[in-house]
This record gives C-alpha cells, sequence and structure tokens, in this order.
C-alpha cells in the first residue's frame, strides 16, 4: 500500500506533467493553486492535446502532431503504390537431404518488395511497442531507427511547451501505464528502459513514471471534495491500455491499495470493429471460382493473406505484391457481389487507403458515444456501413469479459468489496463509451463519475509533481 499526504516537500517550484499517451500527448502545470493544460503549438495549430503521432518524410525531416497526420493525407492522397523487386542482397542457405554428405549449400539472392515512390512513413500508437522486444529498430527510406529515435521529436516538442515555466527544474512527472502492452515484468521494464532513453535524448533529464491512473486520482481529487475513508476505483480507458486503481481516502490524501492494468484500448476496439463490421464488406467469405479435378468448384476467397496487414495500417503498403493483386483480380471475374467486395480491396491496398478506413473506424465509434446509429464511410472505396450500438455491443462482449476479471483482480488485490466502494473515477478517451460505464454502474451499483477524459492525467501528474508524490518512496 502507498500512502500519500498532499503536503509541499520543496518550496517555491512548480510542478510539471508530461502525458505521453498512445493516442494524445499534453503538458500541464500547477503552482499549488492554478491549475493549467498548456497550449502546445505545432505547425499551424495550437491544441491543449496533440494526437501521438510522427511523420518522417523522405529527406527524414520529422513532422509532429496533426501536423504530421495532415501531411501524410496530403502526400499519400490519390497516390497508386508502385511496389517494385529490390535486391536486399545474398545469403547462403545450406539444404539436407537426410542422409550423410548429401547437404548443399546454395547463394540465394534475396528480394523484398518496397514501394519506390513512398512520400513518408506515418507513425501512430509508438507508446504499444515499447515493451515489445521484437520490434527494436524501424527500417525507414533504408535508414534503421530505433524506436526511441521516433519518440524523441513527440518529447522535445512537449518540452519545449513546459521550458518556459519551468524555471531550473529537471525532474518532472511522465505517466505510465501499469502494464505496457505485452503485459510482463520484461516489457514494463523494457518499456521504461526506453522511455527513459528517449526522455535523456528530449533532454527531459530526470524523468519520474508515475501510474496513470495514480495522477487521475491526484486531479480528481484536487477538484472534488471526498469523504475521510472512503474508497474509489479509478477506471482510466485509454487508446493502448486500461488502467486502474482502487483508493483510500486519508485525512490529508489518499492511499493506493492497488493497481492494474492491461493492453487493451480503444486502437484495439477499432481493429474488433474493422474485422467485424469492414472485413464481410471487403472480401472476408466472398466465393470464388476454382479449377479442381477438372471441374470448376467454389471455394472461399483467401482473405486470410490480406487480413493480419490490413489491420497493421503501418505496413499495409507491402500488400501490394503482383501475386497478391492477381489473386484478387482473378476474384473479380467472378462478377456480383465478389467483384464489388474484391474492388474495394483492391481499392485499399492499391491507394494505401488502410489508414483513413481506421479513421473513419474511430470517428463512427466516437459518433456512436453521442447516438445510436452512424455509418461507417470511406467514399474513395464506395464503403458505407451502417454501424449501430447493437453492433457495437455484440463486439464489447469479449473486451467486458476481460475488464471484468481485471476489475475483481484489482479489488481482491485491494482487499476491497464492491459494496465499499463509493464511486468510479472514469477516464481516459475509452471511458466516453456509454456501454463501457454502463456496464461499471450495473456492476457495482455506484455513482460513475466522468472526470476530465483528455487532458486529466497531465494534470495529475503536475500536481504529483508539485507535491513530490514518487510511488517507488511512499
Ligand atoms: N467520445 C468517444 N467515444 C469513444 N471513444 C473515444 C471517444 N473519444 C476518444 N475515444 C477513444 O479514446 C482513445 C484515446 O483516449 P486517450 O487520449 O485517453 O488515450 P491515450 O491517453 O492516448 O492512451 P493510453 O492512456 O492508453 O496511453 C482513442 O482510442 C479514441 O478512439
Ligand atoms: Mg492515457
Amino acid at each position: 500500500m502507498q500512502k500519500f499526504s498532499f503536503s509541499r516537500i520543496e518550496e517555491g517550484q512548480i510542478g510539471i506533467g508530461v502525458d505521453f499517451g498512445t493516442s494524445n500527448s499534453s503538458v500541464a502545470i500547477f503552482d499549488g493553486k492554478e491549475l493549467r493544460c498548456l497550449t502546445i503549438e505545432e505547425g499551424d495549430h495550437a491544441l491543449k492535446l496533440i494526437p501521438t503521432a510522427i511523420y518522417i518524410s523522405k529527406d527524414l525531416l520529422p513532422t509532429i502532431g496533426l501536423s504530421g497526420i495532415e501531411q501524410y493525407l496530403q502526400d499519400n492522397r490519390n497516390r497508386q503504390i508502385k511496389l517494385k523487386q529490390e535486391s536486399v542482397g545474398a545469403f547462403d542457405m545450406t539444404l539436407g537431404f537426410g542422409g550423410d554428405g548429401d547437404a548443399q549449400t546454395i547463394t540465394v539472392q534475396a528480394n523484398a518488395w518496397t514501394d519506390q515512390n513512398i512520400p513518408g512513413r506515418l507513425f501512430r500508437g509508438i507508446k504499444s511497442w515499447l515493451g515489445n522486444s521484437d520490434v527494436d529498430r524501424v527500417k525507414i527510406f533504408n535508414k534503421s531507427f530505433n524506436i526511441t529515435a521516433l519518440i524523441t521529436p513527440i518529447l522535445l516538442k512537449l518540452k519545449e511547451t513546459y521550458s518556459p515555466f519551468a524555471e531550473s527544474k529537471i525532474d518532472i512527472h511522465v505517466g505510465r501505464p501499469v502494464n505496457f502492452v505485452g503485459d510482463s515484468q520484461e516489457s514494463n521494464r523494457q518499456a521504461i528502459s526506453r522511455l527513459t532513453d528517449s526522455c535523456r535524448f528530449a533532454e527531459i533529464k530526470n524523468p519520474i513514471f508515475c501510474e496513470e491512473p495514480v495522477a487521475a486520482a491526484m486531479s480528481f481529487l484536487h477538484t472534488h471534495s471526498v469523504e475521510v475513508d472512503s474508497k474509489y476505483l479509478v477506471f482510466d480507458f485509454g487508446g493502448g491500455t486500461l488502467d486502474l486503481t482502487v483508493l483510500s481516502i486519508t485525512q490529508n490524501g489518499f492511499s493506493v491499495l492497488a493497481t492494474g492494468g492491461i493492453g487493451l484500448g480503444g486502437n484495439m476496439i477499432d481493429c474488433m470493429i474493422y474485422k467485424k463490421m469492414i472485413f464481410p464488406e471487403i472480401g472476408l467469405g466472398v466465393k470464388v471460382s476454382r479449377n479442381a479435378n477438372a471441374k470448376q468448384e467454389k471455394t472461399d476467397f483467401r482473405f486470410s493473406d490480406y487480413a493480419e496487414r490490413l489491420i497493421d495500417w503501418q505496413n499495409a503498403y507491402q500488400l501490394n505484391t503482383p501475386r497478391l493483386r492477381n489473386q484478387i483480380n482473378v476474384g473479380m471475374k467472378e462478377g456480383g457481389e465478389a467483384e464489388i467486395k474484391l474492388k474495394r480491396l483492391r481499392g485499399i491496398i492499391v491507394d494505401n487507403l488502410s489508414y483513413e478506413i481506421l479513421r473513419a473506424i474511430e470517428s463512427a465509434k466516437i459518433e456512436l458515444s453521442n447516438q445510436t446509429e452512424t455509418i461507417i464511410s470511406v467514399p474513395g472505396i464506395d464503403l458505407e456501413v451502417p454501424f449501430t450500438r447493437q453492433d457495437f455491443d455484440e463486439i464489447l462482449k469479449a473486451p467486458l469479459k476481460d475488464i471484468d476479471t481485471l476489475l475483481s483482480d484489482v479489488l481482491s488485490k485491494a482487499n476491497v468489496s464492491k459494496d465499499e466502494l463509493t464511486g468510479v473515477v472514469c477516464t481516459g478517451g475509452s471511458s466516453e463509451i456509454p456501454a463501457i460505464r454502463n456496464h461499471l454502474e450495473a456492476l457495482l451499483h455506484i455513482p460513475i463519475i466522468r472526470h476530465d477524459a483528455f487532458t486529466g492525467i497531465a494534470a495529475g501528474l503536475a500536481i504529483a509533481n508539485y507535491y513530490g508524490y514518487d510511488s517507488s518512496s511512499t
């Protein structure tokens, strides 16, 4: 159990908090009285919340935030992808045929399909890669970058935003999920080490990492009056992770009774919507003819050759190979539904629209938070898919099970029963989904308090920084 009291440890310094989120990032400051979320200037924009995005152009210049996304869309609009086969070198391959002495070593020329005209690469959701040891370096235009290098320009911008207020301050609070995506001690260790490196490159010299739901608790307590001994559950549901904490309110502060988290967030939900609502409209389940034993028979179009890469939009351009395009063209000859659906698939691949599909899905999902039905619309490929709350409820069934499991784990770790809770503090963009809040209400029968969905974490980090909260020493 971590105990914390809101009493000032060091005088005269301002509190600074940086929320480097999977989807959005923000910065806040706190001087003991006023809590301010700072305006971040990037390109032509001045925003309290910037998308956590970086676009690297062909001349290796980074553009971050909303400007980066706009640049990517502008550069890619109406661009047809042309993949060329390029030699990536030669390597030796040994073939063995069973018996002694049968092995033979041959030199193989390896080729890879590369997008020749690619004007730049956009990266989003990089925070979710931090705990993944399989993702270490990213190749961008024949140069290999460590993923920390993709984060540094974003952190630099956040630092530039708070620097005028920081005086000589070097220790600032930076948010972290309870568990990074990957969900093991090793992923957490690796993610923190990479984030520390990126901070150092951005000259954020001494980041103090603070669990995001604990930061949310601090900004909640700053703006709400609560009773001593009451207990709250903080539910921070963002783009990459779901983070929970159970708090007990003390005379001057609070105790953290338990924290917990899983790699479930809005991005994963968007992918689930893609699979359930869009896949059947772009080729999943389409029947095509094939010749077998001198007879024509109907078989399923091999959608699985495309499915994974479509969702991994950052690499979807790699689907543009002659074999995969040809497979679609052959399928389209079927006519009817098959032709309509596979033409859309061809459009996504040839015009590199995977990111735009995910944006259309995300907008429709957000619309469903305020209305009961909407349309997922991608005009470029003649796609208009009705999407209702009922469809969404169906998709949310599996995530809700994971949420329930995490919830009961955290409550039991805190040794607190549902009945002892006074309220649930909901924050993070994904907690705006009505079905999520309704589910929590039905399960816990206590008030759901919506708290500053997007900037509550940065605000809480600034407060934590001001009061010198350090979870490792409490
Ligand atoms: N009104 C809304 N209804 C449903 N989902 C929403 C809404 N607004 C935003 N979202 C989703 O919330 C997510 C972003 O939330 P948030 O900014 O809290 O995440 P983050 O802090 O960047 O991520 P994390 O904390 O996991 O690192 C996105 O997946 C977005 O689609
Ligand atoms: Mg967040």
